[in-house]
């Protein structure tokens, strides 16, 4: 018998990898991926702690599906993920409809959990965390199908304890898979026609150093001979890890795309010392050059922190100038937040609200100008894309921009080796068949950049593999 599995995934790519395994795992139950709560007879809830914001959106959701649970008593409603980890038992007695918490490490054990409470109805909590790393049989589910670009996770959890952050104690200490099973997955994947792979971890640059395994270097270039597979991309990369080896990866490996997510949370030497992140802003700079030197058209994007307990206004400006000597094609910033267990929660000299609100807006607006700069240095040169699919909906104002029609003109959207976001336009005889262009790499020349995407113009409309550059397997 089918039975219907809605997964809403809230956080970071881990969570949406996590939820590909947890639907691959209930298959041999019966489930199968639906697209709404309403359908389901089993809902999970993949929840992210990583800052308070995430975290209250995760008991607004449950808080929603009070109703469903009261018009169908037979629906089960799992909660996973990191706030699952962190609150455990108190999820339970805070929502009394939830018939299963399940942690970080428990994903493997999910089809058991789900049986179990199939037949006896009971309230199941597992929060188990291992120290060996735990493989799952990788299954193909409709979340893969027609899809050009895979998560892979090569390493989980963290060792280094920042101090803002909860991810060592909801994730657990740093375990790598080996390459074997990560080579074996991603063959998979490029079997069922998937073209680029990001490699996620939290800190992916001390990949297998505790295990004895292979560098992530060596790692990569595994990867790299991986027939049919187009492109590979890495995250995250925490900057005192990144080594002269991998730094000339870029240059090495033909299929690592140009661009490095490389958070560098402050600039301010005061600040990351008290953040405990085990550089200076001097060798952030230093290898930022080096990255610069050896790929010198790589992006560059991060993550920042405004208003860590103790940032002064001094500190603050370091930030600033930070940014404007990188000059990121892109960067995340956050308000600093208390995170339980995490140790800046007992820092005391925390800042207001208002003024981290302040310091966020100050600077957004600086980084705002650097990322239409990088977009509008793209204007004019010719750029490899991997063809997604066809694009969203452009909004009107954005139609406007660039004389579409969006009656007639279809759209298709790919991302460059940079990470950048192309759209494009290509004739009717592509619109009865969108695998004529998705899955590959074309060549788009750049008219013109807009704030978060760039519009181009396919210069040559031919793939690039039928010219027997890349031979797909699939
Ligand atoms: N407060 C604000 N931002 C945080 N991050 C992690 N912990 C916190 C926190 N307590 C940010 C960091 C990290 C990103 C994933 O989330 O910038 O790189
Ligand atoms: Fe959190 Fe630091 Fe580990 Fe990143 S490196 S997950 S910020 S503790």
């Amino acid at each position: 018998m089918t039975k219907n599995l809605y997964i809403h995934t809230i956080g970071c790519q881990m969570n949406v990898y996590d939820a590909e395994q947890m639907a691959g795992g209930l298959m041999p139950l019966g489930y199968q991926l639906v697209s709404s709560p309403e359908m389901a007879d089993l809902i999970l809830v993949n929840t992210c702690a990583i800052r308070e914001k995430a975290e209250q959106k995760v008991f607004s959701f449950l808080g929603r599906l009070a109703k469903l649970k009261k018009k169908k008593p037979g629906l089960i409603i799992g909660v996973g993920g990191c706030v699952a980890q962190q609150e455990g038992k108190k999820i339970l007695e805070r929502v009394p409809y939830i018939d299963v918490v399940f942690g970080t490490h428990a994903v493997g054990r999910l089809p058991k959990i789900i049986q179990q409470i199939e037949s006896d109805r009971g309230r199941i909590i597992d929060i188990e965390m291992s120290d060996e790393i735990q493989e799952r049989e990788f299954a193909m589910t409709s979340q893969h199908e027609g899809k050009v670009t895979s998560f892979v996770t090569i390493i989980q959890g963290c060792d280094n304890y920042c101090t803002y952050c909860v991810v060592p104690y909801v994730r657990g200490r740093e375990m790598s898979r080996s390459p074997e099973n990560i080579i074996q997955e991603i063959r998979q994947l490029v079997k069922a026609g998937v073209r680029e792979v990001t490699l996620l971890g939290q800190n992916v640059n001390s990949y297998g150093k505790k295990e004895g395994l292979c560098s992530f270097s060596e790692l990569l270039s595994q990867v790299n001979d991986i027939e049919g597979l187009l492109r590979i991309r890495f995250t995250t990369s925490h900057p005192k890890d990144l080594s002269e080896e991998l730094i000339h990866a870029f240059r090495r490996l033909d299929k690592l795309c140009k661009h490095i997510h490389l958070p560098v949370q402050s600039g301010s030497n005061r600040v990351l010392k008290r953040m405990n992140r085990k550089y200076t802003r001097e060798l952030y700079l230093e290898k930022v050059e080096k990255l610069r030197d050896v790929c010198p058209d790589i992006a560059i994007t991060s993550d920042m922190i405004v208003g860590f307990p103790g940032e002064t206004r001094a500190d603050f400006e370091d930030t600033l100038n930070l940014i404007r000597t990188v000059e990121y094609d892109s960067l995340f910033a956050f308000k600093y937040s208390d995170r339980p267990n995490a140790s800046a929660a007992r820092f005391s000299d925390k800042l207001s609200e208002q003024e981290k609100k302040e310091r966020l807006q100050i600077l957004l607006d600086l980084q705002k100008h650097f990322t239409i700069k990088k977009n509008e240095d793209l204007v004019g040169k010719t750029e490899e894309i991997l063809v997604d699919g066809l694009s969203k909906r452009q909004t009107s104002s954005e139609s406007r921009q660039i004389s579409l029609n969006p009656e007639s003109d279809i759209q298709w959207a790919g991302r460059t080796s940079a990470n950048k976001i192309v759209n494009f336009i290509q004739g009717n005889d592509c619109r009865s068949n969108d695998k004529i262009l998705t899955g590959q790499l074309i060549r788009v020349r750049i008219d013109k950049a807009l704030s978060h995407s760039l519009w181009g113009e396919p210069v040559k409309l031919e793939p690039l593999g039928s010219e027997g550059e890349k031979s797909y397997a699939a």
